[in-house]
């Protein structure tokens, strides 16, 4: 009796914060996120090249090493949930800016950022000054996901740069690995995105890879409880990889923490639904992952998971619809103060 208060009690929690989340952001959700300022033809007089030459570049990028879809991918993610899809995750570090690449949550975690060089460098020298950063992000986020195997869907166009970047809330709105549900559940309703935005998105974890020190703590903790591995063989010597590849914290002098290894273990390299059945398998790299399907707050998140890995299509329609509505998390600030970039890593003299 004791535990079903204590469980409902969480549940009531769980409603209550999601209530209070959905208010506090609805005013967000009608002013800025549905963004009029953008529309499907916005380049077609101005530069009607630009999906082409972005398709280009990345079919040369991703054909060269598939994994770099996977950091196209996570770079634009981040650049959407700090202050909005503005390119501001592009920017270096100079004199007078203090850049988003070395926050702590992305340190050593992003790259990718000369695979977006090369395709400004190409746009710029077909039509000089009109297309944002922010843009060319968005659309090779979408090709990177096409050219592995994934969904098409058509990409909003017309963001601007921003003028600076926010380091500070690198920390506060990207979810970790390490975080809880409830918590990662109200950083996607703080950005507009919902739960069932958040599964499907998360869904991007089936290509890419994550390091050491993102998933110690999960692989020499509740891996076993969550997996098969005391029973199935396969499982077990997964784990024992994944053990090799990232030995316990006292046995190591610090040097195993870069270490990557693939989220999904399944086809890594093919974007498909095999990271929702790593998930069902209780094999989830990173702990993050696992708990969409088995926290025990997780009652919508499971039924969630356990629908895309039955049906490919239905995930792959509710990815593409949820990238859009990423996408279209606007910084409202760049409408007044935005700008064209010349350089993605820094903003205009
Ligand atoms: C739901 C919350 C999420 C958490 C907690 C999370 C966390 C992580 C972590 C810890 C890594 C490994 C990074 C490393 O070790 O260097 C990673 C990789 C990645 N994430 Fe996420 N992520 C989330 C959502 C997303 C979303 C929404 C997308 C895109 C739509 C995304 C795309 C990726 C990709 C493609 C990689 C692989 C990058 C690579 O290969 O370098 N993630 N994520």
């Amino acid at each position: 009796m004791a535990s079903i208060n204590f469980f409902q009690s969480r549940i009531m929690i769980f409603k209550f914060l999601i209530f209070v989340f959905i208010c506090n952001c609805l005013s967000k959700l009608i002013n800025g996120i549905s963004d009029s300022h953008l529309s499907l033809d916005y380049y077609k007089k101005t530069c009607p090249s630009v999906e082409g030459i972005v398709r280009k570049e990345m079919e040369c990028a991703c054909l060269s090493d598939p994994r770099n879809a996977a950091l196209i991918l996570r770079l634009h993610f981040h650049d959407c949930f700090v202050q909005g899809c503005d390119g501001s995750v592009l920017l270096d570090d100079t004199v007078t800016l203090k850049g988003e690449k070395n926050a702590p949550n992305n340190k050593n975690a992003l790259k990718g950022f000369r695979i977006i060089d090369k395709i400004k460098n190409s746009i710029e020298s077909e039509c000089p000054g009109i297309v944002s950063c922010a843009d060319i992000l968005t659309i090779a986020a979408r090709d990177a996901v096409l050219l592995v195997g994934g969904p098409y869907w058509d990409v909003p166009l017309g963001r601007k740069d921003s003028r600076n970047a926010a380091y500070e809330l690198t920390d506060t709105n990207l979810p970790t690995a390490d975080e809880g549900l409830i918590s990662i559940i109200s950083k996607f309703i703080s950005q507009g995105l919902s739960v069932t935005d958040m599964v499907a998105l998360s869904g991007a974890h089936t290509i890419g890879k994550a390091r050491c020190v993102n998933f110690r703590k999960r692989i020499y903790g509740d891996f076993k409880m969550t997996s098969t591995s005391m029973i199935s063989p396969i499982s077990s010597s997964y784990l024992s990889e994944l053990k090799s590849l990232c030995p316990p914290i006292d046995q190591i002098n610090g040097s195993s923490d870069n270490n990557e290894t693939s989220m999904d273990n399944i086809t890594p390299d093919l974007f498909d639904n095999s990271y929702y059945h790593v998930l069902l398998k209780g094999e989830g790299l990173i702990n993050s992952d696992q708990e969409l399907y088995s926290s025990f707050l997780g009652i919508q998140t499971k039924k969630i998971v356990e629908k895309y890995a039955a049906n490919t299509i239905a995930f792959f329609e509710q990815f593409a619809q949820s990238m859009v509505k990423m996408g279209n998390i606007t910084n409202p600030e760049t409408y007044v103060n935005g700008e064209i970039r010349k350089s993605c890593r820094f903003v205009n003299t």
